[in-house]
């Protein structure tokens, strides 16, 4: 199928399907031009890393609670800061969390840069990240390539070639997918999708909007994709 066949399938589920998440804009609210604020976008990917929605929803809402912008955080002790994280794991995103912030809140008037390079710059943002907060919280078409990302393209392109050396021509899939308009939906929509329909071990293919296109469902080898190199 031709890019924009695919992009507007994955929108259109993507308008009736999409996780309700707590750092996202629903639809009425998309549809009444609200847009996702960039703090609630950043400090939800730090904490997806390596963490699961169920596990980080909690921690999320008492951040934005007790933080509810970049300027409350960066003025927070670290103490609390470190204490509020306790659960989650990995200290060191709470420890560049809060260096981050104090970033933001000291160079760039309390605005996170709407810019893939200056994300980038910022402590703790790496290029999945910079990605991420550039396509979600400021409509940049950046592709957001994670490991959700590279099976649902791994399967998407039939692409046999093994992980990690797959990574570049996946990505590039991906980048040639990502639409000019709405790109931070979109990219939630392929993690969406990545989540809860092509999932590793079984695939709901029946209720996939790319089905009718995956080259691997064609050739019935959707389970045995993406293949990794034995480490
Ligand atoms: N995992 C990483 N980022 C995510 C997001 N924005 N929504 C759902 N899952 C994610």
């Amino acid at each position: 199928a031709a890019p924009a066949a695919l992009q507007s399938a994955l929108l259109d589920w993507y308008d009736a399907e999409a996780r309700d998440l707590p750092w996202r804009v629903g639809p009425a609210a998309r549809a009444a031009g609200e847009r996702p604020d960039p703090y609630a976008v950043w400090l939800s990917e730090i904490m997806l890393q390596q963490t699961t929605v169920a596990a980080v929803k909690p921690y999320f809402d008492a951040f934005t609670r007790r933080w509810p912008d970049v300027g409350a955080l960066a003025a927070a002790r670290d103490a609390d800061v470190m204490a509020a994280w306790a659960g989650l794991g990995y200290y060191a995103r709470a420890r560049n969390l809060l260096k981050c912030a104090r970033v933001v809140a000291a160079e760039h008037d309390g605005r996170f840069p709407a810019d893939h390079a200056a994300l980038l710059a910022l402590p703790g943002i790496g290029p999945y990240t910079a990605a991420a907060i550039a396509a979600i919280a400021f409509d940049i078409p950046a592709p957001v390539v994670d490991g959700n990302v590279e099976r649902v393209m791994a399967r998407l392109f039939d692409e046999h070639t093994p992980l990690p050396a797959a990574k570049p021509v996946l990505t590039a899939h991906a980048a040639a997918l990502t639409p000019a308009a709405r790109p931070g939906c979109h990219a939630q929509a392929v993690m969406d999708l990545g989540a809860t329909i092509c999932t590793p071990r079984s695939p709901a293919c029946g209720l996939c909007p790319w089905r009718p296109a995956c080259a691997a469902w064609h050739a019935g080898t959707q389970r045995e994709l993406p293949k990794k190199t034995p480490k």
